[in-house]
């Protein structure tokens, strides 16, 4: 792989297992000593800032938070040259982006320096990779070995359920999209599916997509960057709750999974999140031992002292 990590799969087969490994209770020992990360959010963030920066600390460096507005992506300067100014100080520059291709750009300008510092995303619009790896260390403490099972999620093509199936497609665990018309995968998205390795199938009804599913998953019916279209996104939306009546109909060992922030009575129940199939607060709390792994695993695969 490329020394960045833009899109999960990029990680492949044994890039996975290896962040897996580094997330784990052995520890990745403190990589970062004497050393700083650059973490910068273009929208806002509770989970991934905070998992991050606790992250960064366990493996001995310091992180250097900052909001998009202090440094003026493509306003104050491009974001190729914000990138540069944080490749002189950073071992590692981690972004949370509105369009992917920011990130792209960002990591394309490190390169193009021969500087060996590399990109994490921390969400965009297309994928939400450290997301998938709190939720693959979720999943295999309920399940165990993933490679057969099923994973139900209720909601839109997006960042979130893109990695999911990029995650799906490393470990060999099948994907069920339930979506209402219009918001389900493109052709192309199939395409990108199937290339990765990826078992995807798609429902209009969330009762067909739940019923021999291992896992339900969903998430907020309208991501940052959406709010224009939220009114329509409600109405299209309206059948597609994860409610105590859709989880009846899933088997009764399938555990309930959302990323966060959850709007309750939206995409979900109030009881279904906080009921007890839910392992919402396992996923949060794996987000920083992901944070760990995925930052120890770049800073193995490439990115050089400073
Ligand atoms: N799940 C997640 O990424 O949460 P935040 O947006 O709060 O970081
Ligand atoms: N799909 C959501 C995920 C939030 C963590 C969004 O992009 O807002």
């Amino acid at each position: 792989m490329s020394r960045h990590l833009l899109c999960l799969e990029d990680l492949g087969e044994q890039g996975l297992a290896r962040v897996l490994q580094l997330a784990g209770p052995s520890g990745a020992g403190r990589p970062l000593s004497g050393s700083s990360v650059a973490l910068l959010f273009e929208h806002p963030s509770a989970r991934t800032r905070n998992a991050f920066e606790a992250a960064v600390f366990q493996l001995g460096g310091h992180p250097v938070t900052i909001r998009a507005e202090e440094v003026g992506i493509d306003a104050r300067e491009t974001a190729e040259d914000v990138a540069r100014t944080l490749a002189c100080y950073h071992r590692l520059v981690c972004a949370r982006v509105v369009a992917h291709s920011t990130l792209e750009r960002m990591a394309g300008a490190l390169d193009a320096a021969g500087l060996a510092v590399p990109v994490l995303n921390l969400l965009s619009n297309k994928e939400h990779p450290s997301q998938a790896v709190a939720d693959l260390l979720t999943l295999q403490a309920h399940l165990g070995e993933l490679k057969g099972a099923t994973l139900a999620y209720v909601g839109d093509a997006n960042n979130v359920s893109r990695s999911l199936v990029a995650a799906g497609a490393l470990v060999g665990m099948r994907v069920n999209l339930a979506s209402p018309p219009g918001y389900a995968m493109s052709e192309a998205e199939l395409t990108w599916a199937s290339g990765i390795g990826g078992e995807v199938h798609l429902f209009e009804d969330p009762a067909e997509a739940v019923r021999e599913a291992d896992a339900l998953y969903t998430d907020v019916w309208v991501s940052m960057g959406q709010t224009a279209e939220k009114a329509a996104r409600q109405r299209a939306f309206s059948g597609y709750r994860l409610d105590e009546d859709l989880v009846s109909k899933a088997p009764a060992h399938a555990i309930v999974m959302h990323c966060l922030p959850a709007h309750r009575g939206e995409e979900i129940s109030a009881g279904v999140l906080d009921g007890p199939r839910s392992v919402v607060w396992e996923q949060a709390a794996n987000r920083m031992h992901a944070a760990r792994g995925l930052l120890a695993y770049l800073l193995e695969e490439g990115g050089a002292a400073q």
